[in-house]
């Protein structure tokens, strides 16, 4: 998949999940274009955890829906390693169907033959922990719940690539936590390359193996940290809080110099 994109494109190596070069966005406004996202340019290694994190409208959904492919950059360019999955904050599952069937929906979509779809979906919703589940109507679960069948959802794509947007943002902190767990365990059994989007500095330094901070107004690569600490971490972990103190010290400053709450 990658090799047909990077041949596409001329590069020679493929050793990325996503390759963001040199990206700008704008949108149109009223006082005309508005520099959302200014030359940004991100590598994705295979199987790597990466975390995105700034302050509310700095344009880390924007950057995710670039690399989804939602929509195009207005200058630089964006390859990554097949179509990659996606998960939001909202689970958008389809209310009208199982959490089975919203799973093997995904899997028809991806053409996997009909004889299969409920097999894989079982180990799917095995995956996230929710044996037994498959018949269970969306209003029938919790939050926490859905969550984890639109993890199973996106799973079901077979992706190289992750893309998730503050999926547990609207989440008590117990659930959060759990899925927290999860989603580190389930990184670590399918060598999928994430890259999650949170404002969440504790969050983003107890999931990833890089922390990439942007500015706002425009968004830039402000800094970026290489997270060490052994997994599996807890959110409350000294080293954990240690690193999203000195993290939120250089976000409280990106904050102050651009006057965003
Ligand atoms: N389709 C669009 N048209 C015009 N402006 C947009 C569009 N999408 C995003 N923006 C603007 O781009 C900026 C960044 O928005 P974005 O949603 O990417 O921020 P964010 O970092 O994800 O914020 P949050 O943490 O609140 O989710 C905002 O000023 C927003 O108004
Ligand atoms: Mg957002």
């Amino acid at each position: 998949m990658a090799t047909a994109i990077a041949k596409a494109v001329g590069v020679e190596s493929v050793e990325h999940a996503a390759r963001i070069e040199n990206v700008s966005k704008s949108f149109a406004g009223p006082a005309g274009q508005q520099l959302v996202l200014d030359d940004i340019t991100l590598d994705v290694a295979p199987g790597e955890f990466v975390t995105l994190l700034g302050a509310s409208g700095c344009g880390k959904s924007t950057l995710l829906n670039l690399v989804a492919g939602l929509d195009r950059p207005t200058a630089g360019s964006i390859t990554t390693d097949g179509r990659p999955a996606l998960m939001f904050q909202e689970h958008a599952l389809f209310p009208w169907l199982t959490a089975g069937k919203n799973i093997e929906l995904a899997l028809k979509l991806r053409g996997v033959p009909k004889g299969e779809r409920r097999s894989r979906a079982e180990e799917l919703l095995e995956l996230v922990r929710l044996n037994g589940s498959y018949g269970k109507r969306v209003h029938e679960l919790s939050g926490g719940m859905r969550q984890r069948v639109a993890m199973a959802r996106a799973l079901a794509q077979d992706s190289r690539l992750l893309l998730m947007d503050e999926p547990f943002a609207a989440l008590d902190a117990i659930t959060r936590d759990v899925l927290h767990d999860e989603l580190t365990r389930i990184w670590a059994e399918t060598g999928v390359s994430v890259l999650f989007v949170t404002h969440n500095v504790r969050e983003a330094v107890r999931l990833a193996q890089r922390v990439v901070l942007l500015s706002s107004r425009p968004g830039r690569v402000a800094r970026e940290w290489r997270v060490d600490i052994p997994q599996p971490r807890r959110i409350e972990d000294a080293p954990v809080a240690e690193l999203s103190r000195e993290i939120t010290e250089v976000l409280r400053g990106e904050i102050r110099r651009h006057g965003q709450h």
